[in-house]
């Protein structure tokens, strides 16, 4: 299969999986700023992060890659357990396909971030820190540890089920 994994990362996350994706197709993977011009892939895959529910980017790489190739995907890393339910919802807030996305638990490291994510992220911290104990959740006290050091959850199982997609695809083709 001709296939391209495009990735945006700001933490590194949405580059390994760019590239375990690319290496389990028999694909390559490019940074986003070096795309190549010649189209005619079989599939092209944007790996970037979920950021405030919207994953970075999309709209513009989107219209950029789409006509690459002949099927889209996209791979977004995100920080919280990637359920069902919050793979529906981002897929919805991204005007994405069910279909289309698949999640990918990410990595956390404040100190890489730039200055707005960081004040942001710190911002989320805070508000958990004051929660009382009693009505912290597990999600609260994870997202609260991630804040707090550089924590990664990368795990290559989490490609499985777009490299599954993609091959089926193209044997569909
Ligand atoms: C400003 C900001 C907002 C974020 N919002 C979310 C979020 O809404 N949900 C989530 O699961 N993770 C969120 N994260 C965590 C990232 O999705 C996670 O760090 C991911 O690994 C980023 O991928 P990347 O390292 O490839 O950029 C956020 C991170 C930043 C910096």
């Amino acid at each position: 299969m001709k296939m391209l994994a495009v990735y945006k990362s700001k933490s590194g996350a949405s580059m390994y999986y760019a590239e375990e994706i690319a290496r389990a197709l028999g694909g390559e993977s490019r940074h986003y700023r070096s795309i190549p011009r010649e189209g005619g892939y079989d599939l092209v895959v944007y790996a970037a992060g979920v950021n405030a529910g919207k994953i970075d980017s999309l709209p513009r790489m989107r219209a950029v890659l789409s006509p690459l190739g002949k099927r889209f995907l996209v791979a977004a890393s995100c920080l919280k357990e990637p359920t069902e339910e919050y793979a529906a919802e981002i897929a919805e807030k991204n005007g994405l396909k069910p279909g289309e996305l698949t999640l990918m638990r990410g990595r956390m490291n404040l100190a890489r971030l730039g200055f707005f994510d960081r004040m942001i992220l710190r911002m989320v911290r805070s508000k958990i820190g004051r929660k009382a104990e009693k009505a912290k959740t597990q999600e609260d006290r994870e997202l609260f540890n991630a804040l707090s050091f550089p924590t990664n959850f990368t795990d290559v199982k989490y490609i499985l089920p777009l490299v599954k997609k993609a091959r089926e695809g193209n044997e569909n083709a």
